[in-house]
């Protein structure tokens, strides 16, 4: 299912393109689609060490988001979205690339199995990056919101930061908390992506693909 996402994102890929590319198995999907028409993209954007490198091992140009400038599209996978294509991103820890090429680009697809369509984000738990001096103080920030904090313990980002799982929160206004969450000193970016949603999703599913 997750592959068929990715071979309907393909689709959506033009000739001379910079496209951005997400992390994570159903974004190495995409990446392994991609390689097969590689002669037709002028290279990559990647949202995390690991998708550069499977990126440059299917021989694929990986670029410099500083150099290439907005980029026309961008696919990545989810581990929960919404109708409203509000996601929650970031199980594999990426979120703060992922959203840094998400902000970067003129359409977002979003690439999934349709297990990740949800009516209310929030079951599965919503990753914040934060600096890893500050860890104790946003935890205290968070639930001072409501939710519960866990320390992903053993994990360091691409950047250099922990990552809190926040539990137990229900969203009912992805856009309010995604803003609350960034205003926390301390915190680096947070796992929703509601601001800046998805323009499309793909699901894959046992009927096929479904857009939204
Ligand atoms: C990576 O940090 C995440 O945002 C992924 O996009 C998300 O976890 C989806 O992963 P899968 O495609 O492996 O389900």
């Amino acid at each position: 299912m997750k592959k068929a996402a990715a071979l309907a994102a393909i689709e959506h890929v033009q000739s001379g393109w910079v496209v951005g590319i997400g992390t994570g198995s159903t974004a190495n999907h995409f990446i392994d689609a991609l390689a097969r028409i590689k002669g037709k993209i002028d290279g990559a954007v990647a949202s995390s060490n690991a998708t550069a490198e499977r990126l440059k091992k299917h021989g694929i140009a990986v670029l410099d988001l500083n150099a290439t400038g907005d980029l026309p599209l961008y696919v990545d996978g989810a581990d929960e979205a919404t109708r409203h294509r509000h996601l929650i991103k970031g199980g594999g820890g990426a979120l703060t690339r992922e959203k840094i090429v998400a902000a970067a680009c003129k359409k977002f697809i979003c690439i999934a199995d349709e297990s990740k369509l949800v009516d209310t984000l929030g079951k599965f738990p919503l990753p914040v990056e934060v600096v890893p001096m500050a860890r104790s103080l946003v935890a205290r920030k968070i639930v001072e919101l409501g939710g519960d904090p866990v320390w992903r313990q053993g994990f360091t980002t691409d950047n250099g930061n922990i990552i809190l799982d926040v539990h137990n929160l229900n969203i009912l206004n992805p856009v309010e908390l995604e803003g609350q969450l960034d205003h926390l000193t301390g915190v680096v970016t947070n796992g929703l992506f509601a601001r800046r949603p998805a323009d499309l999703l793909l699901f894959g599913g046992s009927q096929g693909v479904r857009s939204i």
